[in-house]
Parts: structure tokens; sequence; C-alpha cells
């Protein structure tokens, strides 16, 4: 089965709540995008989106310039069902492969997708376009598996992480600012130890 009839599949077959990696408030991630100070109109990239209750509370928060970009269309129309599109721009694509990514952003979102990309071709692609996308100054705020973590997620195989892992894979560009780990508690109880890392775009 190709990726995205894999992803369609679990949002096809599941409720978003049941999913093992809902989040009911994206709680690490609001966190760390207060201390940001970002200006409203700022353009945030959220990578593999999903249907996350992360762009809700963006809008409540009055962020404007929301692109989301998954695979899974599924997923997106749940989001677009749910939020609209007068703030929020939606990509159905592989972060991988994709073509129609937007310039000039100020924060990346990554919470467990970067994770799968376990092909060092794909890596590099991942690499290029989060290089291209963000704007210097910009924020890159990305949450793996860590290293004690599950090695499948959503029966796929993952990479796990440590902070010094994702530094060295974005490499001279990008200046951590934050690291920590998180232990996210599934719909079905079982818990799920993330890393997640904050950086800056530096040049
Ligand atoms: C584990 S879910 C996480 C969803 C969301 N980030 C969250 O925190 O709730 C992984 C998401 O990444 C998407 N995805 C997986 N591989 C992808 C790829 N190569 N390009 C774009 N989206 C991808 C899936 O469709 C799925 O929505």
């Amino acid at each position: 089965m190709d990726l995205k009839s894999h992803w369609n599949k679990s949002y096809q077959l599941n409720s978003i709540e049941k999913l093992g990696w809902f989040e009911k408030l994206a709680e690490p991630c609001l966190n760390i995008i207060g201390e940001l100070n970002l200006a409203s109109t700022d353009k945030i990239l959220i990578i593999g989106s999903g249907a996350t209750t992360l762009v809700d509370s963006l809008i409540e928060l009055d962020y404007q310039n929301i692109i989301a970009l998954d695979i899974s269309d599924i997923a997106l129309n749940t989001l677009k069902l749910r939020n609209g599109e007068s703030r929020v721009r939606y990509i159905v694509d592989d972060i991988t492969t994709t073509d129609k990514l937007v310039n000039d952003i100020m924060l990346w979102q990554d919470r467990a997708v970067l994770h799968f990309i376990t092909d060092d071709t794909k890596l590099d692609k991942y690499k290029n376009a989060i290089n291209n996308s963000l704007t210097i100054g910009g924020y890159a705020l990305i949450a793996t598996y860590a290293l004690d973590g599950a090695e499948k997620c959503n029966c796929l195989p993952v990479k796990r992480y440590s902070a010094d892992m994702i530094t060295e894979f974005l490499g001279k560009s990008f200046k951590l600012l934050k690291d920590f780990r998180h232990v996210y508690t599934m719909p079905s109880g079982n818990l799920r130890p993330y890393t997640y890392t904050l950086f800056q775009k530096i040049k």
C-alpha cells in the first residue's frame, strides 16, 4: 500500500479522538509558540498536520496565516470542515517530494512526522524543504519519538531522535534554542516519550 493510502485509511477508519497521536490540546507546542512573540500575520507551516487541534487553537489565538500540509486529503478535509479557509491554506502533498512549499515561513511545526522518514534521500529532501521555506530568524519546532520511544507508529517504522541528533540533522544553519522530553498519553492509555526541539534559523 502506498503512503497516502495508508494514512487515508487511518483517518477513514478511526474517529480523530481515537487516533494514537490525538491531542485534545496541543499543549507542548502551544506553550512554545506562546513564547515566540510571533505576529498574527506571520506564516506558520504545519507539516503533516493531520487533523490536529493545534490549528483550531492557533485560530483562537488570532493567527491568520496558517498553512497545513499533509499527505492525507481525508485528514485535511476534516481540518478544513472545522476551520474553514479564511485563515488556513491546505496543501495535500508529501513533504519529501513536494514542490508546493511556501517561502518566508516564520514557524515550521512538525510533531510526529520527521520520525517516519527513514530514507536518506528523503531526509535530504526534508532538509532542503525546511531550509528553503523558513525565513532567516524563523523557528522550527520539531517533535519526534525519543530514543527510548516505540519503534513503530501507526504500524510504520520510525527513526527515534535525541535533541543532539535533530541538531546534527538540521546542520549549521539552525541554532537549538530549547529541547525537552514530553511523555504523551495515547487515547489507549499507553505512553509515548517524545523529544521536543525548538530551533532558530540563523543563516
Ligand atoms: C502521527 S500523525 C501526526 C499528526 C499531527 N502532526 C499531530 O501532531 O497530531 C502523522 C501525520 O503526518 C502525515 N504524513 C506522514 N508522512 C507524510 C509525508 N511524507 N508528507 C506529508 N505528510 C505526511 C500523516 O498523514 C499524518 O497526518
